[in-house]
C-alpha cells in the first residue's frame, strides 16, 4: 500500500544518457526517455503494436521506436508512424508527467490531472554552491516502510554498521519522537563521547582533529510519501553541539528517496549532502563511497526480515520506543492512503 498521488524520485539523468529507460514505479510499468528538447518524459513500458517493452527499443530525435517492429512513439504516448503502416487508429499510450529538477527525475504515478509540479518538496543542498552532492541507487527487495522503519530509528548503527557509524553510545540514549503535520522528527543528542571510524574521516575532511570527544546528533525527518533527510554531524565536545560554530564541526544531510517498485520491492536514491569543503570532489567521492559501503549493510537485513514477515503474515510485530518514528510514519501514509482512497487525491505538499 503507497500513496500514487504524489511525486517519487524516478532515476538519476545518467540513467538516461544511452538509452530509454525501463522503470516499475508504484505497480506501473513505465518507460523514461528524453523528448525533442531534451525534456524528460514517461509512458507506458508497452508497445501498442505487440505489446514489447519499449524500454528495449531506443530513441531517435527524441522520439521512441519500439525495438520489435519499429513502432515510433511521442512523448505523449501517440504513435507518431510505423513502417508500411497508417497509424491513426492506434490506441494511445498512457503517460505520466515527468520532472527534472535537483538532480533527480521526478514522476506522477497516480491521477495525472493532479500532478501539479510546485508540489516536488524544495531543497535547498541541490540548488546551492555552498553544498556538494553524492549519492547512489539500490534496488532492495522490501516494502518501503521497512526502509522508513529502519532509518527513523538508527539505533540499528549499533549493530549493522559497527565498524564505521555504530558505537555503543548509541543505544544508551533514547530517541525523542515528535509529529508536527505530515512530518515526523526523532532526534538523538549523544554528548562527549568518541567519534566513530566515519566520523573521524568527516572530521579530518573538515580539517579537525579527530581524536578528541565530541557531540554527535541525529535528526531523522520524514516527509510523505516516502522521503526520509536524516541531519546528522559531530562537533568538537562543548561548543554548542547541534548548534555549534561550523569552524568545529562536521555535519551533513543523509538524504534518502525511497520509491515502491511493487509492495515488496524497492528503487532507493541515497546520498549525502554537505556544507563544509563543498567544492572537495575527492571528499565527495570518499564520503560517497564509505556510504555505499555503510547502506550495502542493511540490504540483507531488511530482505530477510521481508521473507520472514511474508512467511508470518499472522504474527504482530512489537512497538517499542525506538519504533516510535517508524510507526508515526505509517500512520501517517495509512491516512494518505485511505484518503486517496475516498477519491480526496491525498495531495501532499511540499514541507522540506
Ligand atoms: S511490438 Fe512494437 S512495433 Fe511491434
Ligand atoms: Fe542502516
Amino acid at each position: 500500500m503507497f500513496p500514487k498521488n504524489t511525486w517519487y524520485v524516478a532515476c538519476t539523468p545518467d540513467e538516461l544518457e544511452q538509452q530509454p529507460l525501463g522503470r516499475q514505479i508504484c505497480g506501473e510499468h513505465m518507460v523514461f526517455f528524453r523528448g525533442p528538447q531534451g525534456e524528460v518524459a514517461a509512458v507506458e513500458n508497452y508497445c501498442p503494436h505487440r505489446g514489447a517493452p519499449l524500454s528495449l527499443g531506443r530513441v531517435v530525435d527524441g522520439q521512441l521506436v519500439c525495438g520489435y517492429h519499429g513502432l515510433v512513439m511521442g512523448c505523449d504516448g501517440k504513435t507518431v508512424e510505423m513502417p508500411g503502416q497508417r497509424v491513426r487508429g492506434f490506441p494511445a499510450n498512457k503517460n505520466y508527467r515527468a520532472v527534472e529538477r535537483y538532480g533527480f527525475i521526478w514522476v506522477w504515478p497516480g491521477d495525472q490531472a493532479l500532478a501539479d509540479p510546485a508540489l516536488i518538496p524544495h531543497l535547498e543542498w541541490a540548488v546551492s554552491d555552498q553544498w556538494a552532492y553524492g549519492g547512489g541507487l539500490f534496488h532492495i527487495n522490501c516494502d518501503y516502510r521497512l526502509m522508513i522503519d529502519n532509518l527513523m530509528d538508527l539505533t540499528h548503527e549499533t549493530y549493522v554498521h559497527a565498524s564505521s557509524i555504530g558505537q555503543k553510545e548509541i543505544d544508551e540514549i533514547a530517541p525523542v519522537t515528535s509529529v508536527v503535520g505530515d512530518e515526523v522528527v526523532t532526534t538523538r543528542h549523544m554528548e562527549n563521547i568518541m567519534a566513530p571510524p566515519f566520523w573521524r574521516m568527516a572530521l579530518r575532511g573538515n580539517n579537525l582533529a579527530d581524536d578528541v570527544p565530541v557531540d554527535r546528533w541525529q535528526i531523522c525527518r520524514f516527509t510523505p510519501p516516502s522521503h526520509v533527510l536524516i541531519e546528522v554531524g559531530v562537533a568538537h565536545a562543548g561548543q554548542g553541539g547541534y548548534e555549534a560554530d561550523a569552524s568545529c564541526k562536521a555535519s551533513s544531510i543523509v538524504v534518502d528517496f525511497i520509491t515502491p517498485e511493487t509492495e515488496t520491492s524497492i528503487w532507493y536514491f541515497w546520498g549525502m549532502a554537505r556544507n563544509f569543503n563543498p567544492a572537495d570532489a575527492e571528499l565527495t567521492a570518499s564520503i560517497r563511497e564509505g556510504q555505499g559501503k555503510i547502506f550495502s549493510e542493511d540490504l540483507e537485513m531488511l530482505e530477510q526480515q521481508q521473507r520472514n514477515l511474508l512467511r508470518h503474515p499472522e504474527r504482530q510485530l512489537l512497538k517499542l520506543n525506538i519504533d516510535a518514528g517508524g510507526v508515526q510514519s505509517r500512520k501517517i501514509l495509512e491516512r494518505l492512503i485511505a484518503a486517496e482512497a475516498a477519491g480526496g487525491g491525498a495531495l501532499i505538499a511540499s514541507s522540506h
